[in-house]
């Protein structure tokens, strides 16, 4: 069977039992703030487990899921994932428990076809309801029902003792035996009937809820009668593919690549990108584990993305529209570790060289991963193949004392002095320096409201004069939403909430929402930097006191940096200003040249249009001498542009003339000469009768046989020019001269 006709048959049987069947619940931030990934199908329900928003009271899902927790499982067991699907049916104060393991077993020995004989299940050991069920009512024999204590059979596990906080209850577990005492946990069955609160109370909860979950890669390994998960259809593809790119490799090294990959490509659609932080972090370390594995001379990993799309597209076509630009962002983050390695590699080999008494020590650990990047697995790696030994504890010691001391060095303005800053300037360019950087959180605050909560931050660059801020968002923005996003900034501004900053364990201000690092080490403690209720992150950063103090946000651009991950550039305070009254004056300028071109252009059209009305008046005024119409004229105000374009017009109107005309403009004297066709046939020469007039005015001139013209810099010479014109004009009608 199919694995998707396995999701099918279960979304189906469960809404044949009354079930609503509500769609995956996405894989990063989904409804639940306080985790990075969504882990389980009962995320999305926490608040109807609390007796909140209940609109249907069955549930059934098959939901996207990603836990890091068991990632040195991943590839070493058949049957641990990263990325995995898992089907679930809930109950949120309807059917308890008797309902939930009759059916999980319909489901399992009916719908599906799995032999009894083939499970056993295991209950809580103080869960007599649970174990009265199974013998009595399904017949299970006592000899193959579990009793286990609240690590085993708890859900979240050893919740009554350890948290967290929140639903939680007892749980029974159907398994697969594949023999060889290979048990496979196929399903849990959660009885969420307790509201666990600080200190290890177990409140009853108002109603008693079901929460299942099955791993759908495991069943469906069950299913398909193949040892492992990567045997499935869900897994076997990839690895095939895989394989094209590298044949040595080992089947632990392909299932978890082909693990790895799944998850990368899962947790980028959702609009992850690798980074440094929180979400982004798991996704750079799950690519980086993978391309290590190949030791690869380019990016390839990119090429297996496709591949699962094609699995998964059917279920979740999403993909299919995406494919392009996560395959482009894994090479990306390929090529940059490559980068890094190449880079680091001698120093490493190098490092490990002068390993003394076959142990690395910390300082030399530590400098490789401080100064040169390099993943602390890496080293681990290149050291276990030359059998040596590495100094962890002095590394973590060293690693702290480095956190801390950025940590305090931060608060204080000698971090920040850049070369050329003397101890004066310095208070100033903090203050710049904490209004950029508050102005940051209240950005990333804004375009979550604007663009959605796939907004996550990328990288992030703040500097005395203007702050930078890469995020994940797969298109450009629009004008609009730059704008609202800018002017949501500009309103937290006004608004003078007061920065709070309070010092609190990691664990409580995950749970609260604020944003943190993952991945780094925090102290005990950490330092959570809020403003009002729009913005609260981890960081040691300076920021300004109040919201205020930033004065002014203004975006100056948005742009793209890699698929998926755009930029945005902006400024606060006085830089802001200025930049917006550099810009207002650029466009005063513009607005004024193009005003004072228009201007220019509506003069001459109107000269034109002045001239061109007295055309008629000009041949009115011509005197003809042998019906050749001679026309010596003055026109105001025209330059020589206008006189050329009013002799064409008069020489189309009237076919045998002598065209003159002359005027004063800008202290120059223009001219224009224009002949018919008859008086050139008679051997007249415009651009030779011309030159002597140009002289006359003070300046040159030339032309064509029936066309020249002339300039110069005595207008006052213009009268004198036209009785030589007349002169000549009668001349050559008369056929006395040329
Ligand atoms: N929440 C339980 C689990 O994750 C059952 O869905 O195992």
């Amino acid at each position: 069977m199919l694995s998707k006709e396995i999701r099918k048959k279960f979304l189906e049987f469960f809404k044949s039992k009354g079930h609503e069947i509500v769609p995956s619940d996405s894989l990063v931030r989904g409804t639940d703030p306080t985790i990075l990934f969504t882990s389980a199908g009962m995320n999305q329900f926490k608040e109807q487990f609390l007796g909140h928003n209940v609109t249907y009271k069955r549930a059934a899902s098959s939901q996207k899921c990603l836990r890091t927790a068991d990632l040195d499982k991943v590839g070493e067991t058949p049957s641990h994932h990263t990325f995995f699907e898992m089907l679930g049916n809930f109950s949120f104060g309807d059917y308890f428990k008797k309902e939930a393991i009759l059916w999980a077993w319909e489901f399992m020995t009916k719908v599906l076809g799995i032999k009894e004989e083939k499970l056993l299940v295991s209950v809580y050991e103080d869960d007599k309801e649970s174990y009265e069920i199974w013998r009595n009512l399904i017949k299970v024999p006592e000899k193959k029902i579990m009793k286990f204590g609240a690590k085993e059979n708890f859900w979240p596990s050893n919740a009554p003792k350890a948290g967290p906080n929140g639903p939680c209850g007892p749980c029974s577990e159907i398994f697969y035996d594949g023999g060889n005492n290979n048990l496979v946990e196929v399903w849990n069955l959660v009885f969420t009937q307790f509201d666990r609160k600080e200190g290890g109370r177990l409140d009853p909860l108002p109603n008693k809820n079901i929460d299942t979950g099955m791993g759908l890669e495991r069943v469906t390994a069950v299913m398909q009668g193949v040892k492992t998960n990567f045997e499935t259809d869900l897994f076997a593809p990839i690895i095939e593919e895989l394989k094209k790119y590298s044949s040595k490799l080992k089947t632990k090294s392909l299932n978890t690549i082909a693990d790895h990959i799944r998850a990368v490509t899962f947790a980028i659609a959702g609009g992850v990108a690798p980074s440094n932080e929180e979400r982004g972090y798991v996704i750079r370390k799950l690519i980086r584990r993978a391309y290590l594995f190949v030791k690869a001379e380019k990016p390839f990993l990119y090429n297996i993305v496709p591949k699962v799309v094609e699995i998964m597209k059917d279920t979740y076509p999403e993909l299919l529209q995406k494919r392009e630009g996560i395959s482009l962002i894994v090479k990306e983050e390929e090529e940059r570790f490559r980068h890094t390695l190449s880079m680091a590699m001698p120093n490493l080999t190098e490092g490990l060289k002068s390993a003394k008494g076959n142990v690395l020590g910390g300082e030399k650990i530590f400098k490789l991963v401080d100064t040169y990047g390099l993943p602390l697995e890496v080293i681990e790696n290149e050291a276990g193949k030359r059998k040596i030994k590495l100094d962890i504890a002095e590394f973590n010691e060293l690693m702290e004392k480095r956190k801390a001391l950025s940590r305090k060095k931060s608060k204080i303005a000698d971090s920040i002095f850049g070369p050329g800053i003397s101890k004066k300037d310095a208070p100033e360019k903090v203050k710049n320096i904490a209004k950029n950087h508050t102005a940051t959180h209240l950005l990333q605050s804004a375009l979550r409201k604007v663009l959605g909560e796939h907004v996550h931050q990328a990288g992030s660059l703040v500097v005395e004069d203007r702050l930078r801020f890469d995020f994940t968002h797969m298109k450009k923005m629009t004008e609009r939403e730059i704008e609202k996003v800018e002017a949501i900034v500009n309103d937290y501004i006004k608004r003078g909430v007061n920065i709070k900053k309070v010092e609190k364990p990691l664990d409580e201000a995950r749970k609260e929402g604020a944003i943190a690092l993952f991945g780094e080490k925090y102290a005990d403690k950490v330092t959570v930097v809020s403003a009002g209720d729009f913005s609260k992150e981890v960081c040691g950063g300076t920021h300004v006191d109040n919201t205020k103090d930033i004065g002014l946000f203004k975006i100056r651009g948005e742009s793209s940096v890699a698929s998926g991950v755009r930029r945005i550039e902006a400024y606060t305070a006085g830089r802001a200003r200025k930049w917006m009254e550099d810009n207002e004056k650029k466009k005063r300028e513009t607005e004024k040249s193009h005003k004072r071109k228009e201007k220019e252009k509506h003069a001459l059209k109107q000269k034109l249009k002045i001239a061109e009305e007295n055309i008629g008046l000009i041949i009115k005024k011509a005197k003809d001498i042998k019906g050749v119409k001679v026309i010596i004229e003055e026109v105001k105000n025209a330059d020589l542009g206008i006189l050329r374009s009013l002799a064409d017009r008069i020489k189309e109107k009237e076919k045998s003339s002598f065209i003159m005309l002359g005027s004063k403009d800008k202290g120059r004297a223009n001219l224009v000469l224009g002949l018919s066709e008859d008086l050139v046939s008679k051997g007249a020469n415009a651009s030779d009768m011309i030159k002597p007039m140009a002289k006359i005015v003070g300046g040159s001139g030339g032309g064509r046989l029936d066309f020249a013209q002339a300039g110069g810099k005595e207008p006052s010479k213009l009268s004198k020019v036209f009785k030589i014109a007349e002169n000549i004009a009668t001349d050559i009608i008369e056929g006395v001269s040329k």
